[in-house]
């Protein structure tokens, strides 16, 4: 079964598009729809839970059903759970914003135009992002910032990064092909480094392309990282204590990463058919606030959500035999034993 595994870690970041929307569980099927309330009772005629705890906790005004995601062990559970009870679309309560989620594909189809994100989503994030950061702008700024960069992420940027990504994932499956057979290899942490490395090359080109480098980002991002977890979980640290200084001390390090980043592609810019993120907002005069703040956010958020995707992928398929065989002979037929994968494979590949 692992080698089956170990193979699809090779292709697998470039299917992730067709398990989001085809895979056997809820999971990433359910998608959010935030209203602001004041008040926690219902405010909602479609059908769900109620708030069961109004017990005050800062800096979240009220726990809403926190605690019923806390006992179903996941949120993806606790949606699973939902969406079983109430059916396609059912709401719920996070702290005291009322949440509408969605699980049919018909029903993502008529949201697909959704955009402005609520506040709340990132509201705890703001001292790692910046309040320069995309996801707090308004909402023709975010547009127009959309407009000039979705294209660094899309089918055809990402021909210039498929033979480098074909280069990582081989260098994984032998790392991983050599490990003594039983050997626990951590499911979140490879996956986390692998998008790392990815999503640093898709956003800030070939800084990152050696493991000296991303280990050491990925080390001072994970100081910052655990205290933002912290705060998440409801753990807020005093103002003046030593975890707010060495927060800060390590998000300065982080920036400071991102600085060297800028200066390095300002002076060595790439070709026009080989510019990446960075190199668009840098030839677009960004303020140099407004360019950290998006790098942080780019780079955080993509490597969290293809991170994790990755992660709860595999391990869905590892509980699914019949899927993984299914996937593993659907990329065979299409690419061969050996690979190496092409965009031109990624295109025809349309599991269903
Ligand atoms: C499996 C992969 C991914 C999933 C499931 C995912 C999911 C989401 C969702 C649901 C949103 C909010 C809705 C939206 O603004 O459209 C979002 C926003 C965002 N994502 Fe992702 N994402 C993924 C990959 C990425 C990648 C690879 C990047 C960066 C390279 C990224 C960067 C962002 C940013 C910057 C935002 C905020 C955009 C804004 O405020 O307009 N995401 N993501």
């Amino acid at each position: 079964m692992f080698d089956i595994t170990a193979y699809a870690a090779t292709f697998i970041f470039l299917l992730l598009g067709v398990i989001v929307y085809r895979g056997p569980q809820n999971f990433a099927k359910c998608w959010l729809h935030l209203r602001s309330l004041k008040s926690p009772q219902r405010a909602t005629t479609v059908p769900g839970l109620d708030p069961s705890d109004p017990v005050v906790i800062f800096p979240l005004d009220r726990k809403g059903n926190l605690d019923e995601i806390e006992d179903a062990g996941s949120l993806q559970q606790f949606l699973a759970n939902l969406h079983a009870e109430y059916g396609d679309i059912a709401s719920f309560y996070f702290t005291d914003q009322l949440c509408i989620s969605i699980k049919s594909p018909e029903l993502f189809q008529e949201h697909r135009t959704a955009f402005t994100k609520p506040y709340i989503l990132f509201k705890l994030l703001e001292p790692l992002f910046t309040k320069e950061s995309i996801v707090y702008a308004e909402e023709s700024d975010v547009r127009k910032r959309r407009e000039l960069t979705n294209r660094c992420f899309g089918f055809q940027a990402l021909q210039n990064f498929i033979e480098i990504f074909n280069e990582i994932t081989e260098h994984l499956v032998e790392k991983i092909s050599s490990l003594p057979p039983g050997e626990h290899i951590p499911l979140n942490e490879t996956c986390l480094g692998l998008s790392l490395k990815m999503i640093m090359l898709t956003v800030s080109g070939e800084y990152f392309k050696d493991d000296k480098t991303s280990t050491e980002f990925k080390k001072t991002y994970d100081l910052v990282w655990n205290e933002i977890e912290s705060r998440f979980a409801g753990d807020i640290p005093p103002e003046g204590s030593g975890r707010i200084k060495t927060f800060k001390e390590a998000k300065e390090i982080l920036f400071s990463f991102f600085g060297r980043i800028i200066n390095n592609r300002r002076c060595n810019p790439p070709s026009d058919e080989r510019a990446v993120f960075i190199d668009v907002l840098i030839k677009s005069d960004y303020q140099s606030e407004v360019l950290l703040a998006d790098l942080e956010t780019y780079l955080n958020g993509g490597f969290h959500a293809s991170g994790y995707l990755f992660a709860w992928a595999l391990f869905f398929l590892a509980e699914h035999d019949d899927i993984q065989e299914k996937l593993y002979n659907h990329v065979i037929d299409i690419v061969g034993k050996t690979g190496p994968v092409s965009m031109e494979h990624v295109a025809k590949m349309t599991l269903q």
